[in-house]
């Protein structure tokens, strides 16, 4: 079945900013002294907000609200460290081919994204204007795997959340996506979904119909 918009995470499935995420989030962990494995990056914290995020890291610890917030603070310096140097050249081989395809077969196209750095990573990719709508982590309280944000994103482009399929490299995104009644596109190794309707090992030139669902 076609969908009517095609709503996409963005860091991990158009770009490798996941990587970064999971480093910022590893010196953070090792200036304090607190074991971190990428294992409990993938199984945990992929997908998820930044309160989220740190609070599975520091968990069974006791810290302030204000060291909480400054600990956050730390790890976004450290991530913008490293996202600050991103160019086109980073976005995922063949997806400005891809996203223009989608447009031109009819389909919207939306990001559903709690990162709050999602718009900043978007025009350093130079794909704003490729969106129909964007849904960051400024739109709604609740991260994935709350449907929030993809409910969101589809009100941004007027369609209903059943015509929409939704595309994740998180395991806490394949949830949120099923949650809000859409269909589910995992990307990456086919043991870290447990409800998507499709997963693709790569987003490295694919087109749009390797993207549907077929029913
Ligand atoms: C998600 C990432 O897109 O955004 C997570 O997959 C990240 O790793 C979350 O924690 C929040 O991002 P930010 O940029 O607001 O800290
Ligand atoms: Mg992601």
């Amino acid at each position: 079945m076609q969908p009517k918009a095609i709503i996409f995470d963005l860091d991990g499935v158009l770009t490798d900013t996941s990587e970064y995420h999971y480093q910022a989030w590893k010196k953070l962990a090792d200036d304090e002294g607190i074991p971190f494995t990428r294992e409990e990056n993938d199984t945990h914290l992929r997908g998820v907000g930044r309160r989220e995020s740190l609070a599975y890291i520091i968990r069974g610890r006791h810290y302030s609200e204000d060291q909480i917030q400054e600990m956050m603070d730390r790890k976004n310096k450290y991530y913008n460290e490293k996202v600050k140097q991103m160019t086109p050249k980073e976005l995922v081989a063949g997806g400005r081919e891809l996203l223009t395809e989608i447009r031109k077969a009819g389909i919207k196209t939306a990001i559903a994204s709690v990162s709050k750095n999602c718009q900043m990573v978007l025009d350093l990719l130079q794909i704003t204007d490729l969106f129909d709508g964007i849904a960051d982590g400024n739109c709604v309280m609740n991260s994935k795997p709350a449907p929030d944000i993809f409910v969101y994103a589809a009100g941004l482009v007027h369609v209903h959340t059943i015509d929409c399929l939704g595309v994740e490299d998180a395991n806490a995104g394949i949830e949120a996506i099923k949650t809000a009644g859409m269909q589910a596109l995992g990307i990456g190794p086919k043991e870290r979904f447990q409800r998507a309707d499709k997963v693709l090992a790569t987003m490295e030139n694919v087109h749009l119909q390797d993207l549907l669902i077929q029913k």
